[in-house]
């Protein structure tokens, strides 16, 4: 953790003491430690301990040093955020974007990850609602260090005791190995639909938001990659660390892929591309009343196989998202378009469509086969870069 900074929130629960010992083991691996309490954690544990073990300055208002504006700073300058007990009133409030202390504010400005570690009693934990922030968080890419099973304060065995120390420490560890290892990589992302237009107002198109694709860039910026990310129509908003070129139709984006490719050393696309166009695009509105012609179809460009058949030491992903045989269908197009790698996945019945979870499974070589499990498409995005890495390190041993 060498001069990795990292920024420990505490919050008021009783499990505040052993956040102290964290502190202690992070400072000792080398960390540059900024502690955030609230002032229900004081109640538990004085400010004293965490000033001496960091040999920092303890933050506990958004009102002390108020010229340094401490809750961008603080923000800005963390490589991760823990919060070490984090207690249900605070996982309420990162969830519902509540700024109401230092530590909330903190949460809401940074765009370090979060490692969220809950300690609470377990009729709280299982609260449908603790439940349900807990699920928010993780799906906007928070590290949830589920709690033990174990004697509680009550004096009750039950679920809700903080993780053990090792356990907390390996994620936070976990979390910063993560956020460099795309440092170096220029990564390639197609996005979203593409639209082919049969007139002004009526184009041929598909149900795809952008979303996963949107997911990866996001989470190869964290980890320190440069990213174009070339998005068809979508009105999901890209990453404001991309460079992002929208596109329109597949020939448009096949150029702007073309254009880029050259310097990218990771392309992946998760783009739906019309595979079709209409031969002719009106320049009026059709009319119901003009002869009913029918609809005459053009190819158009397969942008991945293009890449496929020019690339020169580029790690290529592609996507297959398949109603049947799926792995069958995806090794075939993993062998037509000569890709490093192909994630499958399953949409039968609109499943992987938008906002909600997705699953996927990462097919390479003759019979290479990752589960990447089910997901946020977040987490997905996560799973699938450190899959993605793996493959092309060994690839290049
Ligand atoms: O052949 P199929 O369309 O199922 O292949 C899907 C993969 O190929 C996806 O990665 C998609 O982004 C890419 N593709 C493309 N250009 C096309 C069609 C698909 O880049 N015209």
């Amino acid at each position: 953790m060498n001069g990795r900074r990292v920024l420990l929130g505490v919050t008021g629960g009783i499990a505040a003491y052993k956040a102290a010992a964290l502190a202690s083991r992070l400072v000792q691996a080398g960390a540059i430690l900024d502690v955030v309490m609230t002032r229900d954690a004081r109640r538990f544990v004085g400010a004293a301990t965490f000033a001496a073990l960091s040999r920092r300055p303890v933050h506990t208002s958004l009102w002390e040093r108020t010229a340094e504006i401490p809750h961008i700073a603080l923000a800005r300058e963390s490589d991760v955020v823990a919060i070490v007990p984090a207690t249900a009133n605070t996982i309420a409030k990162f969830a519902l974007g509540l700024a109401d202390d230092l530590l909330s504010n903190v949460v809401l400005a940074t765009r370090a990850p979060l490692v969220i570690a809950p300690a609470m009693n377990t009729a709280m934990l299982e609260h449908a609602a603790t439940r349900a922030h807990l699920e928010t968080l993780r799906a906007r890419g928070a590290t949830i260090v589920e709690p033990g099973i174990g004697f509680l304060a009550e004096r009750e065995h039950g679920a809700g005791r903080l993780a053990d120390e090792d356990v907390l420490l390996a994620a936070i560890e976990g979390v910063l190995q993560r956020t460099r290892d795309l440092v170096g990589e220029r990564v390639l992302i197609t996005a979203g639909p593409t639209r082919e237009a049969l007139d002004p107002v009526r184009f041929l198109s598909n149900a795809a938001t952008g979303t996963q694709g949107i997911e990866l860039a996001r989470e190869a910026l964290a980890r320190g990659a440069a990213v174009d990310l070339v998005l068809g129509p979508t009105s999901l908003e890209p990453p404001a660390g991309a460079n992002t070129v929208r596109v329109a139709t597949a020939r448009e984006m096949d150029a702007a892929v073309r254009e880029r490719a050259r310097d990218a050393t990771i392309a992946i696309a998760t783009a739906a591309v019309a595979d079709w166009r209409p031969a002719t695009t009106h320049a009026h509105k059709v009319k119901k009343s003009d002869e009913a012609a029918p609809l005459e179809l053009e190819r158009n460009p397969d942008i991945l196989a293009g890449l496929g058949a020019a690339k020169d030491g580029l790690f290529l992903v592609g996507f297959a998202a398949e109603t049947e045989a799926f792995e069958v269908n995806a090794r075939a197009k993993l062998r037509r378009k000569q890709l490093d790698a192909i994630a499958v996945n399953d949409v039968g019945d609109q499943r992987g469509f938008g906002a909600g979870p997705n699953a996927l499974v990462l097919l390479w070589g003759a019979d290479g086969r990752k589960d990447l499990g089910r997901g946020s498409k977040r987490e997905l995005a996560a799973r699938l870069w450190d899959a993605i890495l793996e493959l092309k390190r060994a690839g290049s041993a």
